[in-house]
């Protein structure tokens, strides 16, 4: 390992169990929290943190609990990463905020000229920075609708873009995400992704694009299209990973029909697919492409990046926002991006991919209900259903997650029936504890199926 993969400060790496998990400081802490917070807003796992780092959380009680979750693919680069925190530092003790749009400064432009670097594609581009990935999708469908001239905006079953209004209108699942919170902005048609362990055996990526840009020309007509906004990888949707070619068979639709191409890189971006963005594993260069998460080491920032024609199409004072591209999440990208490239955190994606892949499928020769097993680099999944059917079983996903939880290990669900388990370590996870995990999620379902 080295200094900056287990840095000085960084917890010890190790699961560690001192008191039943929640223990009974997260619990006093969670009567506080039923008491002041929303019963709207959930939680995941009950436990209060007090320190994480590397492939760790610890928590108010002393358990140290082996993270697969890092924030929902947030911390990539790892918690409280060491440059981070030293560029954020001396960030804050040099100014906060002035807001980009009142008096600029340096740290934004060069954010920008990153993500023209690292995002696919060698064309002129522009980036404008926001604070969610939600607004980082809101502001590329304005985009999109200004540099057409068009309305319609096209998304996929399964899809997840955000929580905000026209998010909403753009997410698939109803519950927890949409319901009884409408009514949700128009124009917004949806038509089937490419899902191959429940489209029918054989459908290829091409017939799944043709189903799906039928579905787009009968019902909407091509001349509307604004915009097709896509995962390359759907994440709350359960970690869908599109048959091979159904990616550039869209993407080439949309060059043909005079529609943008945005590719929602919110949670695979920046490395955790095994490449900085999952477009790349099929070639695929987005006109538009949304960024957030790993973008800053956990600080809230979020972008969207694209051809110069299509961002500066805007007027002038069109986008922004007073906090987009706040100094000390800016700071935070820089450092993070710094980090992925000088730990080749890409290729310590792949190694986790490496790693997890074999041990899964071993575990599903054992466990019948493991239907289907996907993913790229730290980006993996494996969906859960009755044996020898494709009937999803959400209680025994979350019967899973509960045991993992209990034996110290954050792992999140995910789907649209609830029943996918997925895993998204920080990238800095070290290969023991990846390894300790797995054997957590083993005996986990030997112990509840
Ligand atoms: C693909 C994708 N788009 C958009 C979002 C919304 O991002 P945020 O929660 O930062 O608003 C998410 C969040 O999970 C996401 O996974």
């Amino acid at each position: 390992m080295t200094d900056l993969l287990a840095p000085q400060s960084s917890p010890t790496q190790e699961r560690r169990l001192v008191t039943e998990i929640p223990g009974p400081r997260s619990r006093e802490l969670m009567t506080r929290r039923s008491a002041t917070v929303s019963a709207g807003v959930g939680t995941t796992l009950p436990v209060f943190v007090a320190r994480a780092g590397g492939g760790v959380v610890v928590d108010v009680d002393g358990n140290s609990l082996i993270d697969l979750g890092a924030g929902i693919a947030v911390v990539n680069v790892g918690n409280a990463a060491p440059r981070v925190v030293a560029a954020v530092q001396e960030q804050v003790a040099a100014f906060t905020h002035t807001c980009f749009m009142v008096t600029p400064y340096e740290g934004y432009v060069a954010v920008c000229e990153e993500l023209a670097r690292v995002t696919p594609g060698d064309h002129e581009k522009r980036s404008a920075l926001f604070n969610s990935g939600s607004e980082a999708v809101e502001n590329a469908v304005k985009i999109a609708r200004v540099a057409t001239n068009r309305s319609a905006v096209i998304v996929f079953d399964h899809a997840y873009h955000g929580r905000t209004n026209l998010t909403m209108a753009l997410t698939a699942k109803n519950m927890p995400y949409k319901n009884g919170f409408g009514p949700f902005a128009p124009e917004v048609y949806r038509v089937p992704m490419s899902y191959p362990f429940r489209d029918a055996d054989g459908l290829s990526g091409a017939e799944a694009a043709t189903r799906a840009i039928r579905q787009i020309e009968t019902q909407v007509g091509a001349a509307n299209v604004a915009a097709v906004l896509i995962e390359p990888i759907q994440g709350e949707g359960g970690f869908v990973v599109p048959a091979s070619g159904f990616l550039p068979a869209v993407a080439e639709w949309c060059s043909q029909a005079g529609a943008v191409f945005i590719a929602d890189e919110v949670q695979t971006g920046f490395c955790r697919t095994g490449d900085w963005f999952a477009s790349e594993h099929e070639g695929v260069v987005p006109d538009l492409i949304t960024l957030a998460k790993g973008m800053a080491g956990g600080l809230p920032l979020a972008a969207v990046t694209g051809r110069a024609e299509l961002m500066d199409a805007v007027h002038t004072g069109g986008l922004g926002g007073t906090y987009g591209g706040n100094p000390l999440a800016c700071a935070a990208a820089l450092a993070s991006i710094e980090t992925m490239r000088e730990l080749d955190l890409a290729g310590a994606a792949r190694a986790i991919g490496d790693t997890m892949l074999p041990r899964l499928r071993a575990l599903q020769e054992r466990v019948p209900a493991i239907g289907d097993i996907r993913g790229r680099g730290a980006m993996i999944a494996i969906e859960l259903v009755k044996a020898g059917t494709t009937e999803p079983d959400p209680a025994l996903t979350a019967a899973v997650a509960r045991h993992c939880h209990a034996q110290g290990v954050v792992v999140l669900t995910a789907g649209t029936f609830g029943n996918v388990l997925r895993f998204l370590p920080p990238l800095v996870i070290g290969q023991d504890l990846l390894s300790e995990a797995l054997d957590v999620l083993d005996a986990a379902f030997a112990a509840v199926s």
